[in-house]
């Protein structure tokens, strides 16, 4: 299991010591939650932030772009450090195109469904993917509630990639707690982000050890 704290939850005014504390705990990626205010109701960072704190921090950069027309910015992502892109399947009409412009640029490209979004979305890409990310709430706020049904879906998925022999990993994002993250990770989870359940209860290195804890009793 990879845990991927959600920086839209952390202190804002601290990026830096957030990003080293993060660090410091044993955390190895940080999740970057884009907004544009028009795929989503809310307006978050850009490159120009990510490329800042790209300086001070070694973290796998793990850059969800919750964005209309994402093709137009995967440039300016990737120069700004981003390790890795994941776009939305309902934000453009050319994924097939951006998922390879992301290839090119020499980083992870991952796709992201919305709750509503079936699984065959990811049909026609599946071997473009290095992860898929499964929302389980609609997007554009952290400290949402977990959508039940997105453990049936992330099962599917799971199936899905198994019969393609895709290595793609599987991200759950969107009210994941130490409390409800054993059954994420048994439907077939790799990777958690977590926003108000793991900022909201420092010290991170213990956040950290009680979802491992978690990820640990779902294999056995
Ligand atoms: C929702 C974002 C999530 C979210 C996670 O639009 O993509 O990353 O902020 O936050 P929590 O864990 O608080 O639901
Ligand atoms: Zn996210």
């Amino acid at each position: 299991m990879i845990l991927s704290p959600s920086l839209l939850s952390a202190d804002l005014g601290r990026l830096e010591q957030e990003l080293a504390a993060l660090e410091e705990a044993g955390v190895a990626w940080a999740h970057w939650d884009v907004m544009d205010g028009r795929f989503v109701p809310n307006i978050t960072f850009g490159p120009p932030v990510i490329r800042r704190l790209r300086q001070a921090s070694g973290l796998f950069f793990d850059v969800h772009l919750m964005i209309e027309e994402p093709e137009r910015y995967l440039a300016d992502f990737a120069r700004a450090g981003a390790d890795m892109l994941v776009v939305h399947v309902e934000a453009g009409a050319h994924l097939d195109r951006a998922l390879r412009e992301i290839r090119r640029l020499g980083i992870k490209a991952g796709v992201a469904l919305n709750p509503s979004t079936p699984v065959a979305a990811l049909e026609n890409v599946v071997d473009l993917l290095d992860l898929v990310l499964v929302m389980s709430v609609n997007p554009g706020f952290g400290g949402q509630s977990f959508i039940p049904r997105s453990l049936a879906k992330i099962r599917r998925i799971a199936g899905m990639l198994a019969q393609e022999k895709s290595p793609a990993l599987i991200q759950v994002d969107g009210g994941v707690a130490p409390e409800n993250a054993q059954d994420i990770i048994r439907a077939g989870a790799d990777v958690l982000v977590s926003g108000s359940a793991f900022f909201s209860h420092p010290p991170y290195a213990e956040r950290l050890r009680l979802f491992e804890e978690a990820a640990a009793s779902a294999t056995v």
